[in-house]
């Protein structure tokens, strides 16, 4: 151990920790990091990195977890999983399996949706700015509910239903000014963010929606931020707003059917403290129990996050002026949180006697031409030669969906696990597909 220059870092939690809480992965003297019963070092081999890997089993048993806290807190509740977190057919297909509908931001969400066999009647449609093609498709596919997010969208979709001879389930996303303590890009519920519309105006467009053809409200809802580790406050806060609208809102005799509850909960990528959905389902019961109605949940990261790993192959060491860089094939394209919100993402070398080598500080890196393309700064990590392999953790939730081709970088495969069974779920972007779609005009091929 290379003592003095580990302090630094002395707050990161070992490997073993690591593993310790996430029970789909092991480490094992000769097959080294296991995901369930498939050696990572296996699906490396076979499908090449960067990839990648999801654990079918993770994603059951938390969407079981979280469907048991509702039930244990005597909530009537549906959950839709978010799917801007992770779009992938197969991890969709093992949700609805175990009961989970979606909750979509766009027609391409719907679409994959639907793909995966989610039924309409399981799908919620957020986002600040619908289209009135994506309106349209809703319509058509008479999905479950609509949730508005401002008073000219209700008017939108209004005018479009009955132009449909349809009826548009709509609920009103609220904006309840608390703040989640989140990361400023992902914290949604202040007054000065975009979405949703002011608690004050709600009752009045709620009024509104119900004087309108085409539309049936049928509920409020409100989503504050996204990885939400500050305790219960920001969400108790939240919903007892809500519970408070809604019982004026029936004061006013209008219908309200269901409170949708957003998503938002953390979870320890580092070793933050991990809010449990015990803890939400009780501040739910607390605040909105009362009201007697069935509620819904949109969790993504805290169902799918846990539940991947991004695999990469270490490209060469470089030791720089200053530092150790770990060069790996994976990059700010393919994980793109380090770069965008400063994320942590622990990572752990696929070979037990790498994981068990002595540790000293190190730049992790990906190849790409800007030095926000860093995975991970001062972490202590084993002397790794070309082509050892590492797992990132926490990259089932925003990784794979928010990957690009910057740098003419083909996408990534995408692999399912399921017991000692797995298989490719997205195949590996070929550089045929990279130029597929462009053309050149006529007057440059002259
Ligand atoms: N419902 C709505 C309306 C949302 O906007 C979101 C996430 C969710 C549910 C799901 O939130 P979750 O349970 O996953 O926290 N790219 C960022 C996260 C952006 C979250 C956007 N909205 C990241 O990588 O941290």
């Amino acid at each position: 151990m290379a003592a003095p220059l580990a302090l630094a870092d002395a707050a990161d939690p070992s490997f073993a920790e690591l593993l310790a809480l996430r029970p789909h992965l092991s480490l094992h003297a000769m097959d080294g990091l296991v995901m369930e019963e498939v050696p990572l070092a296996h699906i490396a081999r076979e499908v090449g990195t960067p990839a990648w890997v999801y654990s079918a089993g993770a994603l059951r048993r938390r969407a079981r977890a979280l469907k048991g806290a509702l039930s244990a807190a005597g909530l009537t509740a549906t959950v839709h999983f978010a799917m801007k977190c992770n779009d992938n057919l197969s991890v969709l297909k093992v949700l609805a399996a175990e009961g989970l509908g979606a909750d979509v931001v766009s027609e391409g969400e719907l679409r994959i949706a639907r793909a995966a066999g989610i039924p309409a009647s399981a799908i919620v449609f957020s986002g600040v700015g619908k289209t009135e093609d994506e309106i349209r498709h809703a319509l058509a596919e008479d999905i479950f509910q609509i949730n508005a997010e401002s008073a000219e969208e209700i008017e939108m979709i209004s005018a479009i239903a009955a132009g449909m001879g349809r009826t548009a389930r709509v609920a009103l996303r609220v904006n309840p000014d608390v703040d989640a303590k989140t990361h400023a890009k992902i914290t949604t519920g202040k007054s000065e963010n975009k979405f949703g519309v002011a608690i004050s105006d709600a009752a009045d467009i709620y009024a509104r929606m119900a004087s309108l053809p085409g539309i049936a409200p049928v509920g409020v809802a409100t989503h504050i931020g996204s990885q939400i580790t500050a305790g219960m406050a920001a969400y108790r806060a939240a919903y007892a707003r809500l519970a408070e609208l809604v019982r004026d809102l029936r004061v006013q005799g209008l219908p309200v059917e269901r409170v949708d509850c957003g998503g938002g909960l953390g979870i320890p990528y580092r070793d933050e403290p991990a809010p449990t959905p015990e803890a939400l389902a009780g501040a739910i019961r607390a605040t909105l129990g009362d009201l007697g109605l069935p509620v819904m949940l949109e969790p993504g990261r805290w169902i799918a996050g846990p539940a991947g790993v991004l695999l990469a192959s270490v490209v060469l060491q470089k030791r720089g002026a200053a530092h150790r860089f770990v060069v790996v094939d994976a990059a700010m394209n393919d994980l793109l949180r380090p770069a965008m919100y400063e994320a942590w993402h622990g990572i752990v070398p696929l070979s037990a006697a790498r994981a068990a080598s002595p540790l000293s500080p190190a730049e992790v890196v990906g190849p790409i031409c800007e030095t926000g393309d860093t995975f991970a700064r001062g972490r202590l990590l084993p002397e790794l030669v070309t082509g050892d392999t590492v797992a990132f953790l926490d990259a089932g939730a925003y990784g794979a969906v928010m990957s690009s081709t910057y740098n003419a970088r083909p996408l990534a495969a995408e692999v399912l696990v399921d017991g000692a069974r797995f298989a490719v779920v997205r195949e590996r972007q070929s550089y045929e597909e990279l130029l597929h779609g462009q053309r050149l005009p006529e007057w440059l091929t002259t």
